[in-house]
């Protein structure tokens, strides 16, 4: 075998090996490769620290002493989340009430469709002001929207509503949104206005609501998921696409509820304004979440980070 190629084999052998000795054996192959200059003869001071850092990183032996599989948490898929399993309905009231109508019979009650949510959170507003009624979007805000708006439109996908929070800066970011996708219905709703989900782990410090606001706000926003993330209805004959043009938290609270991940969780998660969050549900109940806070499509300048 010539020089240079027992010498790649040597490295490469030792890496797969992630067990207490193969972390010392794949120490000592990165050393060597190193020291032959393996990673390259001509480099600079601060390109030959980090080569060798990250590898030697990976190999540390008290990263390798503990277990390196995840232990699974033994939470199950409630494949019933959202209580419109068609194994459940069929036995309920809901089939005896419709067996008049010869199309049920056809259709089984099962689902067919997929339910395409997408989340945008508001675009940035003027947080001088006290009421909602002054928190109106800043001139970027409104280019953010049409960022948003535009993207949107270009995605090509055939939305079926535009619903948006009743709050000033919702409601604002969703007439802009609209402008780019023409005959798609909007409609406004309180249940998705911003709040206090639930108290999140761990807590923060710059942000303590009051115990009563997590009362409130918990039960509506949780009453603002049951109706608006849910599998198809049977009678839905095609896939949809809604928009839901709300808040930070109501979106992060939802993707934790739809995931099934603890829903204290939720502020883990950043998003930026006017980012698209992309939920799908199958037939099957079954969730996937496409995107979180996509904000790919705006130029760096116009994201919002403070
Ligand atoms: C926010 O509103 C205040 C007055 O209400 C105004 O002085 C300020 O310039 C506004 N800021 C932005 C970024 O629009
Ligand atoms: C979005 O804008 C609001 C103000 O309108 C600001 O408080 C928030 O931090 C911004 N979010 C991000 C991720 O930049």
């Amino acid at each position: 075998i010539p020089e240079e190629k027992r010498r790649r084999l040597q490295f490469y052998s030792a890496t797969p090996k992630l067990n207490s000795e193969g972390s010392a054996a794949l120490l000592l192959a990165a050393a060597t490769a190193d020291s032959r200059g393996y990673f390259g003869e001509r480099r600079t001071e601060a390109g030959s620290r980090w080569s060798k850092l990250s590898v030697l990183q990976a190999a540390q032996p008290a990263w390798a002493a503990t277990s390196i599989t995840p232990v699974p948490t033994g939470h199950a898929w409630d494949v019933n989340w959202d209580k419109r399993d068609p194994s459940t309905l069929s036995n309920g009231k809901k089939k005896g009430s419709t067996t008049e109508d010869p199309r049920s019979e056809q259709d089984n009650g099962k689902p067919k469709a997929t339910r395409n949510i997408l989340l945008i959170r508001h675009s940035q507003y003027n947080l001088s002001g006290s009421s909602d009624k002054e928190h109106i979007l800043t001139p970027l805000g409104r280019e953010q929207a049409e960022l948003t708006g535009h993207r949107l439109s270009s995605l090509g996908l055939k939305y079926d509503v535009l619903i948006h929070s009743s709050m000033t800066r919702a409601t604002e970011t969703a007439h802009i949104i609209s402008k780019h996708l023409p005959g798609v219905e909007l409609l406004s709703c309180d249940l998705l206005q911003e709040g206090a989900p639930i108290e999140p782990v761990p807590p923060v410090t710059h942000w303590k609501p009051d115990a009563v606001q997590y009362h409130e706000d918990g039960a509506r926003i949780e009453a603002a998921f049951r109706r608006y993330i849910h599998r198809a209805d049977p009678k839905q004959k095609e896939d949809s696409y809604e928009i839901i043009v709300c808040h930070a938290n109501v979106i992060r609270y939802f993707v934790c509820r739809a995931l099934q991940f603890p829903p204290e969780g939720w502020l883990r998660m950043g998003l930026h304004n006017g980012s698209i969050t992309w939920l799908t549900i199958r037939p099957s109940g079954r969730v996937a979440l496409r995107t979180l806070g996509d904000a790919g499509f705006m130029p760096p300048d116009k994201l919002t980070r403070t």
